[in-house]
């Protein structure tokens, strides 16, 4: 079979089970958050060709519970590369099987990093964004990032520097 990579997009679909219920009846925040990972993993493998790990999750926001018997639709798209990070972006939605109506429940951002089989960080293939809506999603990334070194200088400040 040929290889297709880099690919920058996937898009997970599958209904919501019954074990994904949470106390309200609905689907569990943690099982959301378990198919998020799993596309932007799936996703960032599929760029770079190496394992991945996450390194951190943000952005993430709710908007709509997702119910169960639900058709879930989870795309992880890649938004920025640094040397060996991926930067992939996670819009989430539920559709009624019956009617077919769409709603937009949840977004997120997630950034992996390359690693080889000794767990040592290794470059990524390089994505530049060509379209205007590409552009604007970098942006977006590149100002996550500067909001990430913001609120880890403020965790410095209260805990001292990382150790170990
Ligand atoms: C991935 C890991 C090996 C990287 O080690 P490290 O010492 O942080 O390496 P670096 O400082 O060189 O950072 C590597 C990349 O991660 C990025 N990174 C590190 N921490 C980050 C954070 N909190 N948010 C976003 N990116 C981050 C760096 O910007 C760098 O990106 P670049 O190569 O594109 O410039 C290490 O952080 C690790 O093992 N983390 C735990 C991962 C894990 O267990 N995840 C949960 C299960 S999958």
């Amino acid at each position: 079979m040929e290889p297709v990579r880099p690919r920058r997009e996937i898009t997970l679909r599958f209904l919501a089970e019954p074990t994904d219920v949470n106390f309200g009846g609905k689907v569990h925040g943690g099982a959301v958050m378990k198919w998020i990972d799993q596309a932007g993993y799936a996703c960032a493998v599929g760029w770079s060709g190496y394992y991945c790990v996450t390194v951190f999750v943000g952005g993430i926001r709710f908007y709509k519970p997702i119910f169960i018997g639900q058709i879930v639709e989870v795309k992880a798209t890649l938004i920025h590369t640094g040397r060996s990070s991926m930067h992939v972006a996670i819009d989430v939605s539920a559709a009624d099987p019956m009617t077919g109506a769409v709603k937009k429940t949840t977004r997120c951002l997630i950034v992996f990093v390359a690693v080889d089989g000794g767990g040592d960080t290794v470059p990524v293939p390089p994505w530049k964004p060509e379209t205007e809506e590409d552009k604007r999603l970098e942006q977006y990334a590149v100002r996550m990032a500067t909001m990430r070194k913001a609120q880890d200088e403020e965790l410095i400040a209260i805990d001292g520097p990382r150790k170990g």
